[in-house]
């Protein structure tokens, strides 16, 4: 099976992004949408972007690599009557069936990062968005410690196997030249690539960093992985460890909840 699918398979990916709604609905919120628009929702997982986008009128086509998530999401379509919402199953490294120029907007927040293959992935991203249109990427960004994820996945790691030969690691979309690069190669010039720092909150009033950090091991592929590993090294409790002082550290949340900010780079390519 392709590794990258079964990473995302492997956990239940909804229960971390119910922490990350009230974010999404932000997010497309600032994106100022204007229907009638066509948009692509790329690593949608169950909806966390793209159903505040079908909500504020676009018609929406979300494309993951993880089944059970698209079938999560075309359920929550189903029960919000968003008939301007289809889920479907994709590799964003190769978007078969979807035609060049087919959309308005193309998003993938924190989604596309993690395909395999960046260079294929901007390449993909500008051939189906229409001329005119935009490209919006959230990504995670490396070694910035206010970036609780790219943190969180860089303690993730120190505890697995080293990747195979090749490996691009996720995190060079949160570089500027990286970024610059790939969508240069996909044919944009640099003038119409811009950044700015943004924040997501994973928010759970209910619950404390420590259980938000258990959350993560029972149902987030890469951590779940990490766990795994440290486990047959006999290191749990210090991985543990490590990941829950991290999630109270950055924790901002009051009467025992979480409210955790998470910097990352808001990506936006005009075509
Ligand atoms: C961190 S989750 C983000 C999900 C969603 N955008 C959100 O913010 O809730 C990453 C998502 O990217 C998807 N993904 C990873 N690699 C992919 C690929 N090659 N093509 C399409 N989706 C991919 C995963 O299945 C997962 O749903």
């Amino acid at each position: 099976m392709n590794p990258n699918k079964a990473l995302w398979e492997k956990g239940d990916f909804t229960e971390i992004a119910a922490l990350m709604r009230q974010s999404g609905e932000a997010l497309v919120q600032s994106l100022g949408i204007t229907p009638p628009l066509r948009a692509l929702d790329l690593g949608c997982g169950d909806g966390t972007t793209a159903v505040p986008l079908a909500q504020s009128g676009a018609e929406v086509v979300g494309i993951d690599i993880a089944k059970n998530l698209v079938d999560a999401g075309n359920k929550r379509a189903a029960e919000l009557g968003l008939r301007g919402l289809k889920f479907q199953e994709g590799d964003a490294c190769a978007l078969q069936g979807v035609g060049d120029h087919s959309f308005d907007l193309s998003l993938s927040v924190f989604g596309a990062m993690f395909a395999p293959k960046p260079f294929d992935v901007a390449r993909e991203l500008v051939r189906v968005t229409k001329p005119g249109g935009r490209i919006v990427m959230g990504n995670w960004i490396p070694n910035d410690p206010t970036s609780f994820v790219s943190q969180l996945l860089k303690i993730s790691s120190s505890f697995t196997p080293p990747p195979p030969e090749g490996f691009v690691s996720p995190m060079t979309w949160g570089v500027e030249s990286h970024i610059l690069e790939r969508f240069g190669q996909a044919g944009v010039p640099k003038e119409n690539i811009s950044w700015v720092k943004d924040t997501f909150y994973f928010r759970s009033p209910g619950k404390s960093p420590a259980q938000v950090i258990d959350l993560f091991r029972r149902f987030y592929g890469p951590t779940m992985n990490a766990f795994e590993a440290a486990q047959k090294n006999g290191k749990v409790e210090d991985l543990h460890a490590q990941l829950v002082e991290l999630a109270n550290g950055q924790n901002k949340g009051t009467d025992g909840g979480t409210s955790i900010p998470a910097t990352f780079l808001r990506v936006t390519v005009r075509r």
